[in-house]
């Protein structure tokens, strides 16, 4: 079985998606690590030195290989994998499609420590970050909540994703 892990920055996708793929014995990938790697990049490197629009192309294109090459994986996506080229239609025509759903004020306080890491977050002055967050949570909360299972993070346990998984 796939599972794509999906959620804003910060939702704790590459936290649980370690957790689960060694309690299932599966391989894991961190999308955003395997950009790195591929380009021999960081990501706000390709994000500043080639564009979002590339990254974009990257991350669907890696998205596909890594599902043709693994019929079992988990796989955290970046924040906005599934907002782009009908991603979100691909993963849930290829596995199992979870939405780390965590709430704003969490996000908030886990991304402020992490702002540099994050291209779109960056140049974000801190008195803007919540109204940020807010907004882009509204526009991308039209693909989040096409996952098969929406699970609140905040209070979550391994037992609890794995039971929805087998639920589902
Ligand atoms: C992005 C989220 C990041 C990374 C890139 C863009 C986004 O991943 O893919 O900076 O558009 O939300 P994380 O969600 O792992 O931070």
């Amino acid at each position: 079985m796939r599972i794509y892990l999906i959620g804003f920055m910060g939702s704790g996708k590459s936290h649980w998606g370690r957790l689960l793929s060694a309690s299932m014995k599966v391989p894991f990938y961190d999308l955003d690590d395997v950009i790195t790697q591929h380009e021999n990049k960081t990501i706000p490197e390709i994000f500043s030195e080639k564009g979002e629009e590339y990254f974009r192309m990257l991350e669907k294109e890696l998205l596909t290989t890594l599902t043709e090459a693994n019929g079992n994986m988990v796989i955290s996506c970046g924040g906005g994998t599934p907002c782009f080229f009908g991603n979100i239609d691909f993963m849930k025509d290829n596995g199992k499609v979870i939405w780390l759903n965590t709430s704003t004020p969490v996000l908030l306080q886990r991304l402020m420590k992490e702002k540099n890491h994050r291209p779109l977050l960056r140049d974000i002055p801190d008195y803007e970050m919540k109204a940020f967050i807010v907004k882009k949570l509204h526009d991308r909360k039209l693909y989040y909540e096409q996952a098969h299972l929406v699970l609140p993070e905040e209070t979550l346990s391994l037992e609890q994703i794995k039971s929805a998984i087998e639920h589902e």
